[in-house]
């Protein structure tokens, strides 16, 4: 059985470019707007388990956002993404919450991200704490996917795909604002396929 990961969020806030950095570690300043939905595959062992993960990349664009809808429901975690120098896409955050709240038709984990913390910060850790308390996110994470090494990228992910794994074993664990260690058992195995 695969698990699902579905990433959501404004146009331009760094979707593809965080994907791209976990599946090839790429980074490129000029991406193509997705259009629709892509989809990649990797493999993670947690003490000895294979589990396979699938991640769901959207478009943000509006125009796409009906193509996507079906995409919310059997998703394990959502991937919910803003952009640390764009405040307009902060403040869309919640729409993106109804969204997921409206659309998903099972209990998520929702992984906020603030991506491009490479660039100046237009939002406060106090405005994020605040929304991340008064919200059913469950965890915050701030990332780049322009940074070089690409090490918070990579750790997001097995972050999401460890509590996947977790959840899988023992559906409880799933409490909001929970943080995980991540497992030094886990690896990740790339096996990347793109379609669409
Ligand atoms: P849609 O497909 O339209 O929904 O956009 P997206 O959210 O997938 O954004 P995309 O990955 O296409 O990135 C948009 C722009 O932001 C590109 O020019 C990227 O190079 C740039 N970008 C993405 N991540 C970062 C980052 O961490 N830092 C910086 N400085 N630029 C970034």
């Amino acid at each position: 059985m695969s698990h699902k990961i579905l990433v959501i969020g404004d146009s331009g806030v760094g979707k593809t470019s965080l994907i791209q950095r976990f599946i090839n570690d790429e980074f490129h300043t000029y991406v193509q707007g997705t259009i629709g939905i892509e989809f990649h595959m990797f493999k993670v062992n947690l003490n000895g388990k294979e589990y396979k993960m699938q991640i769901w990349d959207t478009a943000g664009q509006e125009r796409y956002r009906a193509m996507t809808t079906g995409y919310y429901r059997n998703a394990h975690a959502v991937i919910l993404v803003f952009d640390l120098n764009n405040a307009e896409s902060f403040n869309h955050i919640r729409f993106w919450l109804g969204e997921i709240s409206t659309k998903s038709n099972r209990d998520c984990t929702i992984f906020l991200v603030g991506n491009k913390a490479d660039l100046l910060h237009k939002i406060t850790r106090k405005q994020i704490n605040q929304l991340v308390e008064k919200t059913t996110i469950n965890q915050y994470h701030e990332v780049s996917a322009n940074s070089s090494r690409g090490t918070d990228v990579k750790k997001l992910f097995n972050t999401v795909a460890n509590l996947i794994c977790i959840n899988a074993e023992s559906p409880k664990s799933n409490s909001p604002n929970s943080s995980l260690e991540i497992s030094p058992s886990a690896k990740v195995e790339l096996d990347s396929s793109k379609c669409c």
